[in-house]
């Protein structure tokens, strides 16, 4: 069994996941990375771990193509890590995608609706319950165990925005899927924690980065910047390191400022 700690982040191919691997390969985390499209991890990713681990970078990372929202593909993906490092510690459901165009709710196809809610939702609440299942095993075997689930969900989970309903709904749903998880597995000492990220300078925000440049502006949120990838990165940090006991199932707001309602 590997003796370092083992994180899986999903979808840390780029943006956000990505910024996560890296703050926790600082943390001297072994790591998977994992991302559906991605064959190969990019040269400067690949660069900027191995800066960090020096020569043991291939012995504590390793890259994993699947697709999350596949049954086969999560279930091979975990016995992957089974296989490669035998434990696992974190578990970051991060992978998520947007539609695949924006439309209004009134024009909306099922089809959009299906691929986004498999995705963003039943991918991340069954392989939370590999994962669960498997830390509580490891729960048994390991002294000294501190497992953690994180789920990155978003503003839009509370936000509506009716050209893209279904990813709001599918962030909403992440919102139960935190709480059940947080409640059904406190009793053995997992804590679940989900970060809703506001507006963030990643890929996914790209095709609207004028529009965002625009209303940030104009003072939609308090904290008057575009959200970075490792602000979402240094709140997992600061989850993992400890610092936030007696505590599960909360949602940490980590947007400038945005849920607030102000006059
Ligand atoms: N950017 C924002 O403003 C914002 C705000 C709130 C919440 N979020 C959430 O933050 C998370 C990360 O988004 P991001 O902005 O960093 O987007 P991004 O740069 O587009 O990254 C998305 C990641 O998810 C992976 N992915 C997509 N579908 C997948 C699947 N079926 N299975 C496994 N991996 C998959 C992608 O990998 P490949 O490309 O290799 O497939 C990529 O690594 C998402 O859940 C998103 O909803 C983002």
């Amino acid at each position: 069994m590997e003796k370092n700690k083992v994180a899986l982040i999903t979808g840390s191919t780029s943006g956000i996941g990505k910024a996560i691997a890296i703050q926790l390969a600082k943390l001297n985390y072994s790591l998977i990375i994992n991302g559906a499209r991605t064959t190969q991890l990019s040269e400067e990713y690949n660069n900027s771990l191995k800066e960090i681990y020096n020569d043991a970078l291939k012995n504590r990372i390793i890259y994993i193509q699947a697709d999350i929202s596949k049954k086969s593909e999560r279930i091979t993906l975990v016995e992957k890590v089974k296989t490669r490092f035998g434990r696992i510690d974190v578990l970051i459901n991060n992978a998520g995608i947007a539609p695949p165009e924006r439309k209004d709710i009134l024009n909306a196809s099922e089809s959009s609706f299906e691929k986004v809610l498999k995705v963003n939702v039943q991918g991340p609440y069954f392989l939370t319950q590999l994962v669960a299942n498997w830390m509580l095993k490891l729960r048994e075997e390991i002294i000294n165990y501190n497992p953690y689930i994180i789920n990155i969900s978003s503003i839009s989970s509370f936000t509506s925005s009716p050209s893209r309903g279904e990813y709001c709904i599918s962030k909403a749903a992440m919102t139960m899927m935190t709480k059940l998880y947080a409640d059904r597995l406190s009793e053995f000492n997992i804590p679940v924690y989900e970060i809703q990220p506001g507006i963030i300078k990643t890929r996914m925000t790209s095709s609207v980065k004028e529009k965002y440049d625009h209303l940030i502006n104009e003072g939609l949120t308090p904290i008057k910047r575009w959200g970075l990838p490792e602000d979402i990165a240094k709140t997992v940090k600061a989850i993992v390191s400890g610092l936030l006991p007696y505590s599960t199932g909360d949602i940490i707001h980590i947007d400038g400022g945005f849920h607030l309602k102000r006059l």
